[in-house]
């Protein structure tokens, strides 16, 4: 067999099995057309890291050293990661926190069923990183159609230039531009569809601006608090966007909207506030995807972290600001600590047993109405805004003096 029948055959698996998975979009015909048209293996980088799947540890790859392990890694399902802490760290070396990745087909596949895109549709990209998805985009909307895909990164943007120029060549390639993709491309404005393949906490409004009425923006969406969402928002003849939420989905956030980072467990307990809980924190640290969003909604800004022991809550603009609930097995109450300005665990239980007042509904009864003032997150019907009704705080001060300090 030869080297490129075997790369034929690989991608013919890879396609079998997203296909066995149920996330090629319709037509599949079109999709896998486009598939075998773009050459995956242009869009990855010669070092990389690549994350652990059902069969494989995560590894480092190079195609220099180690070429046959760097041809699997092009057809395995699985995110390849090509660059760390915006650069700052080694992304071969698996530590940091990953900033750009190729995707892993089937959650790329996965979005773009949400996107429904069409031939000849204008399409604006945000977070270019190999380039891979906007040379998808292309081929499926063909040389009537457009693409701009927009990337905060420069150098990830140079290096997508050229995987695309390869990949795509002559009319119909994508435009890739150097900016914040939050800010949307207003001079190539109106498109058809919106897709970001980096994650938000709040929909641009340029997004909604940029695109026509009847438009559609697709984009991962709220995942600081736990479960990430696909947001589906339809551009409306008044200037709104009307969403839904019809899927999940685990991406890296757009740079704007990161959460606070740092570790917590260095931080100091002093000055926090003990007190001790009945509720369970796993039953609010493993909540389902829609009482994620109502705690995102009326807890704003929290972020979660779950060590095995315990449920860490931060505010995202506030690093001052955090909370930590300790698991202990056969425990009756649980030690809260709070500290700064918000009560968040006080905020997340609260939030939590909103969520069961309405009766626990189920993701597809949440939708949400961007405008240019911000976003509403209503439930059943639009105007119906998600508010707190029922709940009150559950816990309850510790006598002075204060337990152990945390950390
Ligand atoms: C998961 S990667 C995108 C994968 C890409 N679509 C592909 O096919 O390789 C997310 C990308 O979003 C980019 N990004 C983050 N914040 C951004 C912003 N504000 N504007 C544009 N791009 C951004 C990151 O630099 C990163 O390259």
């Amino acid at each position: 067999m030869t080297a490129s029948n075997d790369r034929d055959e690989r991608l013919d698996m890879l396609i079998g099995r997203v296909e066995a998975k149920g996330y090629l979009p319709p037509p599949a015909e079109d999709w896998k057309r486009a598939l075998r048209a773009v050459p995956r293996h242009q869009f990855v980088p010669d070092r990389a890291w690549v994350l652990a799947d059902e069969a494989h540890p995560a590894h480092a790859i190079d195609k220099a050293a180690r070429p046959d392990e760097w041809w699997e890694a092009v057809y395995l399902d699985t995110p390849i990661i090509i660059q760390a802490d915006d650069g700052a760290t080694d992304h071969t070396t698996g530590q940091g926190t990953a900033s750009s990745s190729l995707s892993a087909l089937s959650g790329v596949l996965y979005n773009f069923g949400f996107v429904d895109l069409d031939e000849g549709h204008r399409v604006l990209e945000i977070g270019t990183g190999t380039g891979y998805t906007a040379a998808l985009t292309a081929r499926i909307v063909g040389k009537a159609g457009e693409v701009v895909s927009v990337e905060v990164d420069a150098a990830l943007a140079t290096q997508a230039g050229e995987n695309l120029a390869a990949a795509v060549p002559g009319r119909g390639a994508p435009t890739v531009i150097v900016g914040d993709g939050a800010d949307g491309y207003a001079h190539a404005a109106p498109f058809d569809r919106v897709h970001a393949t980096c994650s938000v906490q709040s929909i641009p409004y340029a997004w909604i601006e940029q695109c026509r009425p009847g438009g559609r923006i697709v984009t991962p969406y709220g995942e600081w608090f736990g479960h990430g969402l696909i947001a589906q928002v339809d551009v409306m003849p008044d200037g709104s966007g009307l969403g839904r939420f019809p899927g999940t989905s685990g991406y890296m956030h757009l740079r704007s909207q990161r959460p606070v980072d740092g570790h917590a467990a260095a931080w100091s307990s002093a000055g926090a506030r003990v007190g001790q809980t009945r509720v369970n924190p796993r039953t609010i640290a493993y909540a389902p995807p829609a009482a994620d969003l109502v705690i995102t909604h009326l807890a704003p800004g929290v972020t979660a972290r779950r060590p095995a022991d315990a449920l860490w809550l931060f505010d995202g603009s506030d690093p001052d600001c955090w909370a930590v609930a300790t698991y202990a097995e056969f425990d009756d109450a649980f030690e809260v600590h709070q500290h700064g300005r918000r009560d968040l665990w006080d905020e997340a239980v609260e939030a939590y047993f909103q969520w069961q007042h309405f009766g626990r509904p189920g993701l597809d009864r949440f939708g949400l109405t961007v405008t240019r003032g911000g976003g509403e997150l209503w439930i059943d019907r639009p105007g119906n805004p998600i508010m707190l009704q029922a709940a009150g705080r559950e816990t309850t001060p510790l006598p002075a003096p204060s337990r152990a300090a945390v950390g």
